[in-house]
């Protein structure tokens, strides 16, 4: 395994969540911003639904951010993060005794004036997200912008993680968490490292 990730393993084992920053490149980060530029300018991303999995309810008083589903065999992606994904999954399945199986990502663009408001990414009865990942790409992030990522931890401690372009933020997706309003275009690769969903 590499450090990378047994440093995130072994601190989301004692904490429940990871942050690492400089995870990509600025050459990345922008190239990932380009192709989400121009799929934005083709109307690809839709607005994001707070129902299961990939069920379509949107509510705009509960988060108002724009998504688009990335696919598996995109070569790029696996280069730079899906591959990453796999072996964390490993990793995790080992520290932790999961039965990690799958995972599922998209782009989240929150233009100005977005949010999403205090949730958590399992629910009761699809229990399926395990553990969280979120990966910034706001490469010119700055105080004032807005949309930190406001993190409940067992503590009862409140983090406010800026999302500053290349940081990866990695956690238990049972935490409580939100996103306070941007105030300026904002864009990260989220989604879910899951054990198949239950069937009832
Ligand atoms: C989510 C979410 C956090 C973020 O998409 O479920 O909580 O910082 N995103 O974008
Ligand atoms: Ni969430």
């Amino acid at each position: 395994m590499n450090s990378t990730i047994e440093n995130i393993v072994n601190t989301v084992y004692e904490q429940r969540f990871c942050i690492t920053d400089n995870f990509i490149s600025k050459e990345e980060i922008s190239l990932l911003k380009n192709k989400i530029t121009s799929l934005n300018e083709s109307n690809s991303f839709k607005k994001a639904g707070i129902g299961k999995d990939k069920e379509h309810i949107t509510n705009s008083e509960i988060r108002s951010d724009y998504i688009f589903w990335l696919e598996k065999d995109d070569e790029h992606l696996n280069k730079i993060f899906f591959s990453f994904i796999e072996e964390l999954m490993t990793g995790i399945n080992r520290r932790f005794f999961l039965g990690l199986k799958d995972y599922e990502f998209h782009y989240a663009y929150y233009p100005s004036g977005t949010f999403y408001k205090k949730h958590r990414d399992s629910f009761k009865s699809d229990d399926a997200r395990k553990i969280t990942v979120l990966l910034y790409l706001n490469d010119n992030w700055k105080k004032g912008d807005g949309g930190e990522l406001l993190l409940y931890t067992d503590t009862n401690d409140i983090l406010k993680i800026e999302p500053l372009g290349g940081r990866l933020l990695v956690f238990e997706s049972d935490m409580e968490h939100e996103v306070l309003m941007s105030h300026a275009d904002r864009y990260s690769i989220t989604g879910w490292i899951k054990n198949k969903s239950r069937l009832f």
